[in-house]
């Protein structure tokens, strides 16, 4: 890739990347498994910590799946949890999705979970994942909006919060507010037979809460957030006080909260 590589603004820190691992295709592809079939060849862009990517694989087995990441540290993640599942097939490679190291027309599917609001260019990405989709195929992503995001209760800190991760996302150059924006994104990037769904994840019961809560308290008081939080002008002092309200509402007996996530199927 030619230039600086896009930042990803929650990093690879252990919450991001345990908060991610909880992700199944069940939870968050349910849009795309219709269109699954046994043999099909799979791409997922940003695997993260590859939970998705293995429950991909063993819906399409003995098709040939592939994880890539444009950084080691999820890898080894993912690579670990093939190993705990005894899958010897899902590759897991260093590759950016705006440079595929694959041939034209070589994947049935290319999936994005929750990776085009974090790049700076999600038009140029798609036209990659295009490019590597067969005719035919199904390019697949799915992405949140902040702005859209709902809670209670209505504890303050969390609306700082929202409002400083959208500065800090965009600060970096990506999208926090994707949802609404992948009609746009697909239509720029040409995509054919284009189908727009929604979706949502609710967290309404006693651990799920606090486990949101205090995920979300690490990664706000976490290194990499609160680096370009300073960058932004904010103090470790204010993330500490967005962190405790983020544990705070966590432990509310009636915390509820709802993630609305934009989905796109379409051809190349
Ligand atoms: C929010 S995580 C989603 C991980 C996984 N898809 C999931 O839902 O569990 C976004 C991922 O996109 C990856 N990413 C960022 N820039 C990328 C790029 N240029 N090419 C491929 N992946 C990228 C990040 O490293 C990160 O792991």
């Amino acid at each position: 890739m030619a230039g600086e590589p896009d930042r990803y603004t929650h990093g690879h820190e252990r919450a991001t990347l345990a908060s991610h691992g909880k992700r199944t295709a069940e939870n968050s592809c349910g849009y795309l498994l219709p269109v699954l079939e046994a043999g099909m060849r799979v791409l997922d862009v940003g695997c993260g910590p590859g939970t998705i990517t293995l429950d991909l694989a063993a819906i399409v087995a003995p098709g040939e799946v592939v994880g890539i990441e444009p950084v080691e540290d999820p890898l080894d993640v993912a690579r670990e949890a093939a190993t705990r599942r005894g899958d010897t097939t899902t590759r897991f490679e260093l590759a950016d999705v705006y440079a595929l190291p694959h041939d034209d027309d070589s994947f049935d599917v290319v999936h994005a979970h929750q990776v085009l609001q974090h790049l700076t260019d999600p038009v140029r990405a798609l036209h990659e994942m295009a490019r590597v989709c067969r005719p035919g195929g199904w390019i697949a992503v799915r992405d949140a909006d902040y702005a859209a995001m709902s809670w209670f209760p209505e504890v303050p800190e969390l609306e700082d919060w929202r409002s400083l991760y959208r500065q800090v996302a965009r600060g970096n150059g990506a999208e926090p507010d994707a949802a609404r924006r992948l009609r746009g994104w697909v239509q720029a990037a040409e995509l054919d037979d284009v189908r727009l769904t929604t979706s949502v994840w609710t967290y309404a019961d006693e651990p799920t809460c606090r486990w949101w809560g205090e995920s979300q308290a690490e990664r706000v008081s976490g290194p990499i957030f609160a680096g370009q939080a300073a960058e932004q002008g904010v103090d470790a002092g204010e993330l500490a006080r967005i962190a405790e309200g983020w544990r705070a509402w966590g432990s509310a007996p009636d915390a509820w909260f709802a993630i609305l996530h934009g989905e796109v199927l379409a051809h190349p």
